[in-house]
């Protein structure tokens, strides 16, 4: 771990209405005790980030974040959320660029870069994702699809805003698939995603970005990601959507 106070981020992707959403975080208060020492996160689908937000109440060491977010303030985007829409219901993080909406939903990196700046221009938090396909890695090109992803976001924000960007690193090929990177596997490429923050900024900047490792993460294999260099938290899907599991991950430290 780079830094003491790791991040354990559950994305419930389109799991979980409002009505669900409220009785989880019921539950997960009962089950984690407030942790001055680790970030919570969860991240449920737009419409029930509100009740969500609710139902944790008074605890603040939870937070909620949403999963994706338009650019522009608002307007005819059907269908879409802006951020200030999403801080209005109680998020103080977003997803942005996650696998799904590159792949499925045809995220462009270009869309990527403007959409950390809205986050960022909100004055929340955005956890920008990043990582290759399975034949990027076979054919030795997972360094350079990582480094395209985030060099252009890097780019934009002239100064790195510290604390607030922060970056998954999501292997494709481990996402729902029960495959995780190896424990040396994940610490290469976050040394590797250090050393990109690191040119892009100075070392010390860079140190404090924290950047969190997702796919297949499940509460026996959490701790041992956890204690890789530069891997500062978890992002984890399927395993954070049941009380139970993603409280035994989030006391993986
Ligand atoms: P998974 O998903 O833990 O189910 O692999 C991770 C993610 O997509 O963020």
């Amino acid at each position: 771990m780079a830094i003491a106070k790791p991040v354990f981020a559950g994305n419930w992707k389109m799991n979980k209405g409002p009505g669900e959403a409220a009785r989880f975080a019921t539950e997960f208060c009962e089950r984690v005790q407030p942790d001055a020492d680790s970030t919570v996160i969860l991240f449920p689908p737009a419409i029930s980030l509100l009740a969500t937000r609710n139902a944790l109440a008074d605890r603040c060491d939870i937070q909620v974040g949403a999963q994706n977010v338009h650019w522009e303030a608002e307007g005819a985007f059907t269908g879409e959320t802006s951020v200030d829409m999403v801080v209005d219901a109680g998020a103080t993080f977003t997803l942005v660029g996650h696998s799904e909406r590159r792949h499925l939903f045809g995220e462009t990196i270009a869309e990527t870069v403007r959409k950390v700046r809205a986050v960022l221009d909100a004055g929340i938090s955005a956890v920008l994702c990043v990582g290759e396909s399975l034949d990027d890695r076979r054919s030795g090109r997972a360094n350079d699809t990582v480094e395209s992803q985030l060099s252009p976001v890097l780019a934009e924000l002239a100064e790195l805003p510290d604390e607030r960007l922060l970056i998954a690193y999501e292997p494709v090929w481990a996402i729902g698939t029960g495959e995780t990177a190896s424990p040396a596997d994940a610490a290469r490429m976050h040394g590797f995603i250090r050393g990109l923050l690191s040119r892009a900024s100075d070392a010390m900047r860079a140190q404090e970005i924290r950047i969190l490792y997702g796919g297949s993460v499940k509460p026996d294999n959490a701790a041992q990601l956890l204690s890789q260099s530069d891997v500062d938290g978890l992002l984890v899907g399927g395993a954070s959507l049941d009380a139970e599991s993603f409280s035994r991950i989030c006391e993986s430290a």
